[in-house]
């Protein structure tokens, strides 16, 4: 049977992830293409578990590296239990975030090292990677405006703004030595961007 193809949106917050995923699985069941959603961290029974104590606000003193390993321990779960006999029984998977946000959060802005995202990354994947990933490189002050859904917001946290863009440039880095990741211009409208998105899967299946 033909693989399934394993899609994931990347980018900073408010950059456009949902709307775009949206946007693609209209097309495919527009085109009666069989696709599942998944999403980080949660999704399974385990995941979910997992989700509830990284969310947990009570859980204040929740070190860096216990959220990384509970982030990993997520997906994990999820590559095993949902991802990987997805991608076998010829269903495609469109994942909002997957490794690649660890990377540029916890491995580039957070300084904790690519070497140990890198290798944690893998191994709680084993080794399972997208065959694309979409990274919607926008401004983070576009971003953020967007997501306030006004124009002029003067409380603008300068730190936050930073933070987004080691975030940013986190993401752009990783994309010059991983051929699966299109970088793509998220400032534009999202019909625009969404046409641009069909165009590399097309040139993927062929
Ligand atoms: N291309 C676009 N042009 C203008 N506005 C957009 C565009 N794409 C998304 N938006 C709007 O920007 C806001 C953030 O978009 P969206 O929720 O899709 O981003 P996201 O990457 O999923 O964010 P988050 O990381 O918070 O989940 C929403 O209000 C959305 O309607
Ligand atoms: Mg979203």
């Amino acid at each position: 049977m033909k693989k399934g193809l394993f899609i994931t949106f990347e980018g900073i917050d408010g950059c456009g992830k949902s709307t775009q995923i949206t946007l693609l699985k209209e097309k495919f069941s527009s085109e009666n293409k069989e696709f599942i959603e998944v999403r980080e961290p949660g999704g399974t029974r385990v995941g979910e578990k997992i989700r509830n104590i990284l969310l947990d606000r009570k859980n204040d003193s929740m070190t860096r590296m216990a959220e990384l390993l509970l982030f990993e321990a997520a997906r994990a779960q999820i590559t095993e239990e949902v991802i990987i006999p997805a991608i076998g029984n010829g269903v495609n998977v469109i994942c909002d975030r997957f490794y690649d946000s660890t990377t540029a959060y916890q491995g580039y802005a957070n300084k904790m090292g690519r070497d140990l995202t890198d290798f944690l990354n893998l191994k709680a994947t084993s080794e399972t990677s997208p065959d694309i990933t979409f990274l919607l490189d926008i401004d983070p002050e576009l971003a953020w405006k967007r997501r306030m859904g006004r124009g002029e917001e003067d409380r603008i946290e300068m730190l936050g703004l930073s933070y987004q863009e080691e975030v940013r440039t986190g993401y752009l880095e990783l994309a010059k030595s991983e051929e699966r990741i299109v970088i793509i211009d998220a400032s534009r409208d999202p019909e625009v961007i969404h046409e641009e998105i069909v165009k590399h899967i097309w040139d993927l299946t062929g």
